[in-house]
């Protein structure tokens, strides 16, 4: 019997066939999801700072705002922005910059949800949007839903190719279409970890004011370097500006730094920027809660050296994975070693049979994720992304050593 559902789902709801992704059942080797490393998630000191909110103020706490009143409903606690505007100014700014205060920030249910507002206040059907030619399926899922004319372009180790969108931005508008939105994942980009080079951000910063549009920085692995730090955020760039600014909303999280159960993120850029984000928002707000939590915690001290333990910890787990991958798959596979990030990106020599691939991994128990799912692009489908963060060093060897084994009985075609 068909279920009401079936018949009731709106056209964006799509159609009862396109579920989630089922894992592989025993999953034995979970590369699927991006995770950071669970021995790096600050148990003791969130759980000290849960029990110090509910002992200092824990009515307020179980309200829907504090003292901010209907301002926290959409921009989140107060004292929470202005432990994230601190992170930020500490973290990454340039000669010449602004410093951040609470007026930059709103706090968000995931960056996720700041990313789904931000396209949802600047996207009508029919505007045109750029991004790198695979990127965060989510973002590409909103956009669709908006009714974006969405376009991408290439990519390199230095990231987005700059002369590629120029080439963009000329063709939208030869076609009518206003381009209001380019979306970047300018550091240890998803999926390639790419870093886009300083030079390149200038250029982009340079054309957002030239061509007049906005910059989506998502920020959320800038923390996670291995080799050398990188370049300062577009945001810092942007705010270097001799117009003060104004051109870059940044998405950042707690997910892969602190611990993606807590759901906090936040969007950070100038206040009117904010303010249409506020705009759409018609959630209620971030758990006060929580956000309390957080903003105790990021004041004891203790997230700079946590994040610090977490990037030591993922840099054995990438040198590792990465050595796996050359003994293992490097007849079958190219990629670049990571420079930071928390995933592999693997291109599939023309000997692999690539759509035997997937099944033939779940059958060993071994969950990916295909390239086809950061893009539109069917050219995308020769690659293969693992995320490899949250797994011991052990499972991550003996993982890529099957996986190696896979490819071998799909090679030959
Ligand atoms: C590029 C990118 N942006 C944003 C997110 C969303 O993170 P969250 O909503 O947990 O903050 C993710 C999650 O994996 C991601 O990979």
């Amino acid at each position: 019997m068909t279920s009401a559902i079936a018949l009731l789902r709106s056209a964006r709801a799509g159609s009862p066939a396109s579920v989630q992704y089922q894992p592989p059942d025993p999953c034995r080797y979970d590369f699927f999801q991006g995770q950071p490393d669970p021995g790096a998630y600050p148990v003791a000191e969130l759980r000290a700072a849960f029990n110090a909110v509910f002992d200092d103020e824990g009515i307020t706490a179980c309200k829907y705002q504090g003292a901010g009143g209907r301002a926290e409903m959409a921009y989140g606690f107060v004292g929470l922005r202005e432990e994230i505007a601190k992170l930020l100014n500490a973290r990454d700014t340039v000669d010449g910059g602004r410093a951040l205060d609470a007026s930059n920030v709103m706090v968000v249910n995931g960056s996720s949800q700041g990313l789904s507002l931000a396209v949802s206040a600047l996207i009508d059907p029919g505007d045109g949007v750029i991004l790198e030619q695979a990127s965060f399926g989510a973002v590409l899922g909103y956009l669709q839903q908006a009714g974006a004319e969405v376009r991408t372009v290439p990519m390199d180790r230095d990231g987005m190719d700059i002369d590629a969108l120029v080439a963009r931005l000329i063709k939208l508008k030869a076609a009518g279409h206003r381009v209001k939105l380019v979306y970047t994942i300018a550091t240890f980009q998803l999926p390639t970890c790419s870093v886009l080079s300083l030079e390149r951000r200038q250029r982009l910063i340079a054309l957002a004011r030239e061509w007049d549009f906005m910059i989506l920085e998502d920020n959320c692995y800038y923390a996670f370097h291995f080799d050398a730090p990188p370049p300062p955020t577009l945001l810092a760039l942007d705010l270097a500006q001799a117009d003060g600014g104004g051109r870059v909303l940044q998405s950042d999280s707690c997910s892969k730094t602190i611990a993606p159960g807590l759901r906090i993120g936040w969007m950070a850029g100038h206040p009117d920027a904010l303010k249409a984000l506020a705009a759409v928002r018609q959630d209620l707000g971030v758990s006060q809660i929580t956000t309390r939590a957080l903003a105790r915690y990021l004041a004891s001290g203790s997230y700079a050296p946590n994040v610090e333990h977490a990037r030591l910890l993922l840099k054995q787990k990438r040198d590792a994975g990465v050595a796996a991958l050359r003994k293992h798959c490097g007849q079958w596979v190219t990629f670049d070693t990571p420079p930071g990030g928390i995933y592999f990106w693997l291109e599939m020599s023309e000997a692999i049979d690539w759509p035997k691939v997937p099944a033939a991994a779940a059958a060993e128990g071994i969950a990916l994720r295909a390239g086809e799912l950061f893009s539109n692009d069917p050219r995308a489908e020769r690659f293969v992304r693992l995320a490899w963060a949250h797994m011991s060093i052990q499972d991550i060897e003996d993982g890529i050593a099957l996986f190696g084994k896979v490819l071998a009985r799909c090679a030959g075609k």
